[in-house]
């Protein structure tokens, strides 16, 4: 039997690859320093860890609705408002398997066969399998580093054809750390407004800016886009609770419902347990608190990987406004060699890395083969050391 073109065309997550090699290296005693993570380092609060024990007590242990149980739902609704001043109503949430499976249920309520999505590059790699699973085609516009990595008003407008249905906007970006301003989601809302497309917008990182500034989404721009906004977001990166796998979306009526429908065949309900802890997550005090100390570590940690990458010479990189990332440009290393064998390009770049102890993730996995990506989600202890193992290893390219 083979499999089909559609699910045979889908790429193997090279994430997971390089990171699988380093747990095997570290398996067999050599220290590895992973700069792979794409988690927060902590430990799920335990206000939340108590709410999901009391979901079990109380046998909160069977199906709720499909696309979610109504108090997470209001709990949602209360988070739009309070933290995007955006009005949504219960019908239009649906709470998810996670943000992945949100994207995945949006994608597929608005692809036609054929029908264009624009998506920045660098991109988080998932987007484009989940558009060309749905039947549509990536239409991919490079971002440059001197507009910080984010696509301009002019470059959208561009790309636009036809056929163009959404963009795909992630701010914080993974993996390159940027974030929009106020001003440039509104150029961008002007453009997607006067050509009628969608936008899905990929808001997961949103309480991770270390600017200062509040997240601004793109459905707040005006009535047009809030029609036309699929927003995704979840509990994964705020309370780091990855693998407790709630995501939710917010939608206009019409295409929650379609959401809710397809995902009453393909997941059914997400967890109950983590449904019930992730009212407590949005509506316990305890809750801002958590964000706000675990913010402050990662800025201390962004701060010193600017500081130490800053002193490696042959690499250039911006300073990541959000998220947990830095991408790091090191095409000027290439045509070096590393014991004989050559780098030419990102792939080679992280697996002679490896050979020095050190596990990065690939740009070309992003779309991008000049750079790699380094999460600091690892203790500062870690991040000294794995950059003083980089900088060796790049003194050692001849
Ligand atoms: C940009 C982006 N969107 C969505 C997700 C998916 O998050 P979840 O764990 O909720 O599926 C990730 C996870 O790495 C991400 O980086």
């Amino acid at each position: 039997m083979d499999v089909s073109k559609k699910v045979a065309g889908i790429a193997p997550s090279l994430t997971l690859e390089i990171t699988a090699k380093a747990k095997k290296m570290k398996a067999e005693g050599i220290s590895v320093i992973g700069f792979g993570a794409g988690e927060p380092d902590f430990n799920t609060p335990d206000y939340i860890i108590e709410s999901a024990k009391k979901a079990l007590d109380i046998g909160f242990t069977k199906y709720t609705p499909a696309s979610g149980m109504a108090e997470l739902k209001k709990a949602v609704c209360e988070k739009f408002y309070k933290d995007n001043g955006l009005e949504y109503s219960e019908n239009q949430i649906v709470i998810s398997t996670g943000a992945k499976s949100s994207l995945y249920h949006a994608i597929c309520a608005i692809t036609e066969e054929g029908d264009e999505a624009i998506i920045p590059s660098p991109f988080w790699l998932t987007y484009p399998e989940l558009v060309k699973l749905a039947g549509g085609k990536c239409v991919f516009v490079k971002t440059k580093p001197e507009n910080g990595y984010k696509i301009t008003a002019e470059e959208l407008k561009a790309a636009i054809t036809d056929k163009t249905k959404y963009l795909i906007l992630n701010s914080p970006n993974n993996p390159t750390g940027a974030v929009y301003s106020e001003k440039e989601i509104k150029e961008l809302a002007r453009v997607i407004e006067d050509k009628g497309i969608w936008v899905i917008s990929d808001e997961i990182y949103e309480k991770l800016i270390y600017t200062g500034e509040k997240q601004y989404s793109i459905a707040k721009c005006s009535e047009y886009l809030k029609e036309h906004t699929i927003i995704i977001n979840g509990m994964s990166k705020t309370y780091s609770m990855t693998g407790w796998r709630i995501g939710y979306l917010a939608a206009p009526i019409k295409v929650a419902k379609a959401i809710s429908s397809m995902q009453s065949h393909t997941t059914s309900n997400a967890c109950s347990i983590s449904q019930y802890a992730s009212v407590a997550a949005l509506t316990d005090p305890r809750g801002e608190k958590f964000i706000k100390e675990m913010l402050n570590v990662f800025d201390e940690r962004r701060k010193l990987m600017i500081s130490l990458l800053s002193e490696i010479s042959g690499i250039s990189f911006n300073e990541p406004q959000g998220a947990f990332y830095v991408f790091v440009n090191v095409s000027s290393l290439y045509g070096k060699t590393f014991n004989g064998q050559v780098i030419d390009g990102s792939l080679s770049f992280a697996d002679n890395a490896l050979k020095k102890g050190v596990a990065l993730i690939p740009g070309i996995a992003f779309g991008d083969d000049d750079s790699i990506r380094l999460s600091y989600a690892i203790s500062a202890q870690d991040i000294a050391e794995g950059l003083k193992r980089l900088s060796e290893f790049i003194k050692e390219l001849k």
